[in-house]
């Protein structure tokens, strides 16, 4: 069983990951698939205006799950794989972190993303498609801590803060998002105003449970042309909120 590097309130940090070897061939991975601009198709509206435009690849289902026809299902013989066949092994000594599979949720999805200098993602918290957790490994083969792109992580008080509803013409209430407006999310942040920085360290993994406000920082200058390059998801059964709203 793989030793954790660091656990703290609702999140754990492990180092050395995978082996060097399949390290270097998640990297090759990434440098081989198709990536897209996050907005290439619309404004996606978790990346604020302000966070400039990073690259993702197509999401891959870790179990197959009957209502997303679209997605590709693990095994894909990419190098995603030797990625999410180690995390599928991991998943089951994590359940205090993002709960129990088949019960909390159903699958994660791992893609590739690629942030660039300038590039990063506001404060947030993951709130879509019933996510109980998310992870993040970084598959860049080096890092320089004057290059940024580091992951804060607010204080687990966060995770209680309520979202609130907006009316919409006809009456309709439910939450916009933090995208043009973040009044809320700012005073939560702000009442300790303290948290978590973990670096993008080459082969390390974090697991996040869900609620809590977390952000990554920008690409810096610096970085030139080197680019931070990890593998993300969320462990998440999207079915779930549709029976939750139904209820
Ligand atoms: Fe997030």
């Amino acid at each position: 069983m793989l030793k954790i590097t660091q656990e703290g309130p609702g999140f754990i940090v492990w180092d050395d990951f995978l082996s060097k070897e399949n390290h270097r061939l998640v990297w090759n991975y990434i440098q081989s698939e198709t990536l897209e601009f996050v907005h290439q198709k619309k404004w996606v509206k978790a990346f604020r205006l302000t966070d400039g435009e990073p690259l993702w690849g197509p999401p891959y289902l870790s179990d197959p799950y009957t209502p997303d026809i679209k997605s590709i299902v693990y095994p894909t013989k990419k190098g995603i794989d030797l990625f999410i066949s180690e995390l599928k092994n991991l998943a089951p000594h994590c359940e205090h972190i993002i709960g129990k599979q088949g019960q909390d949720w159903a699958y994660f999805f791992a893609r590739a993303y690629i942030y660039p200098k300038g590039t990063g993602l506001s404060w947030h918290r993951d709130n879509e498609n019933s996510a109980q957790g998310a992870f993040v490994y970084y598959a860049h083969q080096e890092w320089d801590p004057q290059w940024g792109g580091e992951f804060l992580i607010s204080s687990y008080e966060t995770q209680k803060l309520k979202y609130p509803e907006s009316e919409l013409y006809g009456g309709e209430k439910k939450y916009l998002g933090s995208h043009l407006d973040n009044t809320f999310e700012k005073e939560t942040l702000l009442s300790s105003g303290i948290g978590t920085y973990i670096m993008p360290k080459p082969n390390r993994l974090i697991i996040i449970t869900s609620g809590i406000i977390h952000c990554i920082k920008k690409v810096e200058e610096a970085a030139g042309n080197k680019v931070r390059a990890s593998i993300t998801g969320f462990f998440q059964d999207p079915a779930m909120l549709l029976k939750k709203s139904e209820n």
